[in-house]
C-alpha cells in the first residue's frame, strides 16, 4: 500500500452495496467472497478505495443499517476471517477499503436495546431515548420518522414509556450524550480500524446529535399533500444540531489516531451547511463531508457551474471537495439525468475537482430498474407505497455478463431483487469488448487522471460560457499543466469559441494557450473537431471532452 495521508484527496471511491455485488455460495444474494472475486475488475478500472453498505450482522429491517452487533459479518455476507481476507487481498492491490459506521441507531434487537427496554433501571436504559408521554398521553414531541412520516415516538407497553426511532422502528436511536454509549462506539471504530480498514462513511452523521431539550419541529409551511409526510415538519432539532460538530470531532479524532485513514459523514445539506462539516484547521471534522449536491440539483450546465463555484467559494482551505452522482438511496444517474448524459455526468465526476464516489454499476451506464410489485423488497417502498421513495430500482445486481441473471449468481437460484431488461447487452463482459462503451471510457478516463496528476489534484476554474455547455479548467502549475474540460448538456450540436471564453477567464489570456488536442470524447473516437483557424470546437449532441 502506497503510504499518503492524502490518499483520500485524489481516490476514486467505489461504492458496493454488498448484497447487489456477486454472489459466490449460490443463495442469490451478493457477499464478502463475490467482491473479493471481482477485485482485479476493481483495479482494472481504476478505482482506488471500495465503501461497502453495511455487512454487520442484522435482522436486515433496513438491509444492514439496523446493525445487532458492529464487531462481526453477518452469515448471509461471510465471516470475519472473509473480512480479513478481503482487506489484506485489496491492499494487496492497493486498492482500499473503507467501511460503513451506523452510529445514529442500532437494531432493535442489538442486546444494548434488549438491555435498556428491558426495565427502567437497567445500566443501559439511558443508551437509546426513553421519554415519557406529553400531557395528552400522545409521544413526548412531534418529531417525525423519516419512512413513514409518523410518528418517530413508539410506545413500550413494558416500561411504560417511549423510545425515539428517527428510522424505522427496528432501528432505535442512540445516546450520544451518555459517555458510556460514545465509548462503546468509538471502540467499534478501533476494532476495525486494528482489522486495517482505511476509513468510515459515517450513516446519517448529521443527524445524531438531537436537540437536547427535545423541542418541537416547526411546521414546514411548503409542505402539501401528496409529498413525503416526513417533511411535514422543519427538522430544526433533529438534524445538523449545532453540537453536532462536537459529535463529528470525536470520529475525526478517533480516525486520527491511526495513520492513512479517512472519514466521510453523510449529509444531505447544501453546500455552505455542510462546508462547516470540514472543522476548522485546528479541529477538523470530516474529511469528506459528503456533497449530494448534484444528486437534487437539476441536470444543467449552469446549475453546475454554480455548484462549482459555490463549493469553490467554501471549501476551507484545509479542506477538499467531493462529488456524487448516485448512491444506494436515490435514483440512478442514468435515469435522472437520462442516458444521453451518462457519459458526460461520469466525465463531470471524474476531473472536477473533488473525490469522487462513483456508484457500482454506474460505470455501465445502468439505470434504475422497475420492480414488480410482487418483488418489492425495501421498507421504505413498504411504508410509503407509490411515492417514489423505494430504493430497490437502484439495489439491482450488478451486471457482469450476458447469463440469466447477469453473472450475479447462478442461473438456477433466484437473485435478491431481478436483475431488469437489457442486462444481455449491458453488462462488464460485452463492454469490455466494445471499445466505444461506457465501461471503456470510464477505464480511459481513470488512467488519464493517474497520468495526469492535474485532473485529479489539480485546481478548478469554470468558464462561463453562455450556452447549455459547462466548461472548466483543471492546472497544475508545478507540473506545467492544464486541461480544458467541455461537457454539453444538450441534445443538439454545440460550438464553442475556445478564445473568446478563455479570454474572460481569470487565469488565462488569449492565445496563451490552444486547447487544440483532444485527449478523450465521451465519444470514444477522434472525430471531434476543432478549428485552428478560428480556436472553435463543434461538440455533438451530449459530447464532453477533455482537451489540453
Ligand atoms: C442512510 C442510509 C440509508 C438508511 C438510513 C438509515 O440514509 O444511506 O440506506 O436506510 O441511513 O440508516
Ligand atoms: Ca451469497
Amino acid at each position: 500500500m502506497t503510504n499518503t495521508n492524502d490518499w483520500w484527496k485524489s481516490a476514486v471511491i467505489y461504492q458496493i452495496y454488498p448484497r447487489s455485488f456477486q454472489d459466490s455460495n449460490g443463495d442469490g444474494i451478493g457477499d464478502l467472497n463475490g467482491i473479493r472475486s471481482r477485485l482485479n475488475y476493481l483495479k482494472w478500472l481504476g478505482v482506488d478505495a471500495v465503501w461497502l453498505s453495511p455487512v454487520y450482522p442484522s435482522p436486515m429491517a433496513d438491509f444492514g443499517y439496523d446493525v445487532s452487533d458492529h464487531c462481526d459479518i453477518d452469515p448471509m455476507f461471510g465471516t470475519l476471517d472473509d473480512m480479513d481476507q478481503l482487506i489484506e487481498d485489496a491492499h494487496r492491490k492497493d486498492i482500499r477499503l473503507i467501511l460503513d459506521f451506523v452510529p445514529n441507531h442500532t437494531s432493535i434487537e442489538h442486546p444494548w436495546f434488549t438491555e435498556s427496554r428491558s426495565s427502567r433501571n437497567n445500566p443501559k436504559r439511558d443508551w437509546y431515548y426513553w421519554k415519557e408521554p406529553a400531557e395528552n398521553d400522545g409521544p413526548p414531541n412531534n418529531w417525525l420518522s423519516r419512512f413513514d412520516g409518523e410518528s418517530a415516538w413508539k410506545w413500550d407497553a413494558q416500561t411504560e414509556q417511549y423510545f425515539l426511532h428517527t428510522f424505522l422502528v427496528e432501528q432505535p436511536d442512540l445516546n450520544w450524550r451518555n459517555p458510556e454509549v460514545k465509548q462503546a462506539m468509538l471502540d467499534i471504530l478501533h476494532f476495525w480500524y486494528n482489522r486495517g480498514v482505511d476509513g468510515f462513511r459515517v450513516d446519517v452523521s448529521y443527524r445524531v446529535m438531537k436537540d437536547p431539550k427535545f423541542r418541537d419541529n416547526p411546521v414546514n409551511p411548503d409542505w402539501k399533500p401528496g409529498m413525503d409526510k416526513s417533511f411535514r415538519l422543519i427538522e430544526k432539532y433533529t438534524k445538523n444540531t449545532p453540537d453536532i460538530h462536537m459529535f463529528n470531532r470525536w470520529i475525526r479524532e478517533t480516525n486520527d489516531e491511526y495513520d492513512n485513514r479517512a472519514t466521510i459523514g453523510e449529509m444531505n445539506l447544501t453546500i455552505p451547511e455542510l462546508a462547516r462539516h470540514y472543522g476548522t484547521k485546528e479541529q477538523p471534522e470530516f474529511h469528506l463531508p459528503f456533497n449530494f449536491r448534484l444528486i437534487f440539483t437539476d441536470w444543467e450546465a449552469e446549475n453546475v457551474r454554480q455548484l462549482m463555484d459555490q463549493f469553490e467559494e467554501t471549501v476551507p482551505d484545509h479542506g477538499w471537495p467531493n462529488w456524487v452522482l448516485s448512491n444506494h438511496d436515490q435514483p440512478r444517474f442514468a435515469t435522472r439525468a437520462g442516458t444521453g448524459q451518462a457519459r458526460n455526468g461520469l466525465l463531470f465526476l471524474l476531473t472536477t475537482r473533488g473525490t469522487p464516489t462513483v456508484y457500482y454499476g454506474d460505470e455501465l451506464g445502468m439505470q434504475s430498474v422497475e420492480i414488480p410489485p410482487d418483488n418489492v423488497q425495501d421498507p421504505w417502498e413498504i411504508l410509503s407505497p407509490n411515492m417514489g421513495l423505494g430504493r430497490d430500482p437502484v439495489r439491482t445486481p450488478m451486471r457482469w455478463d450476458a447469463s440469466k441473471h447477469a453473472g450475479f449468481c447462478s442461473d438456477d437460484v433466484k437473485p435478491w431483487l431481478p436483475v431488469g431488461g437489457g442486462s444481455d447487452k449491458l453488462n462488464v463482459e460485452v463492454q469490455k469488448k466494445e471499445n466505444q462503451s461506457t465501461l471503456n471510457f470510464v477505464n480511459k478516463v481513470t488512467q488519464l487522471r493517474q497520468v495526469h496528476s492535474a485532473l485529479a489534484a489539480g485546481s478548478c476554474e469554470t468558464l462561463k460560457l453562455s450556452k447549455p455547455v459547462l466548461g472548466y479548467i483543471r492546472k497544475n502549475k508545478v507540473a506545467g499543466e492544464s486541461y480544458l474540460i467541455l461537457l454539453n448538456f444538450s441534445s443538439h450540436p454545440q460550438t464553442v469559441d475556445i478564445q473568446s471564453s478563455l479570454s474572460k477567464s481569470l487565469s488565462f489570456k488569449a492565445n496563451s494557450i490552444s486547447f487544440s488536442t483532444c485527449l478523450i470524447s465521451t465519444k470514444m473516437d477522434n472525430k471531434t473537431e476543432y478549428n485552428g483557424k478560428s480556436g472553435t470546437l463543434s461538440l455533438r449532441p451530449n459530447e464532453g471532452v477533455i482537451l489540453s
